[in-house]
């Protein structure tokens, strides 16, 4: 096939159909929900990171197909908290980087990214929108690489929380933010069970041991994924 038909078939749903399927099929899979099942079931990062090192070449456009919208509400909710466009920021979990593309393109060009998979760094890379790149598995108990106090803001789209980001991560990710600045993430709402007990558990241990502070009550964002929202938070580090 010349290249040119071979790119324009590329372009169309159904082939980006096909290709979730052949992804899907690929891991074992028998479809897209079995697939995105496996995707939300709680896993140890190790895991987690071999999952995403499989999907990252075809990322971008399956999670199209599977109606993942949180770059997009991410980046509808952030310009409220009127961070000035010099702010350094850390992406947490970045992946392929498409919240990154859409803060560059509102203007903030001091962004890295960090993220547990190579894989999905690599496709983050050929983006042009972060500053660097840091690859790092949180909440492992792995020494950070990033020095304490190095960003004014901590962001995060669609990865704190099961299967993802354990929550213990969230002291990894106070130590990276300078003194006053805001840690802002967009996740599915922990509902039950140890998932729902571990999140309450370090939510109230930060607050209570004077760590960080609610800026912004929770905001509830619907279509976060398919039907099902997701809650936009931001805490302030005291
Ligand atoms: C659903 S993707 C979200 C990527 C991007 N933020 C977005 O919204 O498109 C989840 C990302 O979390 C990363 N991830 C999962 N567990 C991680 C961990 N413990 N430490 C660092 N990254 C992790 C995966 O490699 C993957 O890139």
């Amino acid at each position: 096939m010349e290249s040119n038909a071979r790119d324009k078939l590329e372009e169309t749903p159904e082939n980006v159909r096909r290709k979730m399927s052949n992804t899907s099929k690929a891991l074992g899979y028998e479809n897209v929900d079995t697939f995105m099942e496996e995707c939300l079931r709680e896993k140890s990062p190790e895991e987690a990171k071999k999952f995403y090192a499989n999907w990252a070449a075809n990322y971008d456009n399956e999670v199209k197909e599977v109606e993942y919208n949180g770059p997009e509400l991410f980046a509808k909710s952030f310009p409220k908290l009127n961070v000035p466009r010099n702010a350094e920021i850390i992406d947490i979990a970045a992946g392929t980087g498409a919240l990154g593309e859409k803060l560059n393109a509102m203007g903030y060009k001091y962004i890295d990214a960090l993220d547990g998979t190579p894989e999905m760094l690599d496709i983050a890379r050929k983006k042009n929108v972060y500053r660097n790149f840091c690859q790092f598995l949180m909440g492992c108990g792995y020494e950070s690489p990033i020095k304490d106090g190095t960003y004014d803001v901590a962001i995060s789209c669609g990865a704190i929380g099961q299967g993802h980001i354990p929550y213990n991560a969230f002291y990894e990710i106070i130590a990276m933010v300078k003194q006053g600045g805001l840690i802002c993430w967009l996740a599915n709402d922990p509902s039950e069970g140890e998932d729902e007990e571990s999140f309450k558990t370090v939510m109230a241990d930060l607050t209570d041991s004077g760590k960080w502070k609610v800026f912004q009550e929770p905001i509830r964002l619907e279509y976060f994924y398919r039907k099902d929202s997701a809650f936009f938070r931001v805490m302030q580090k005291l």
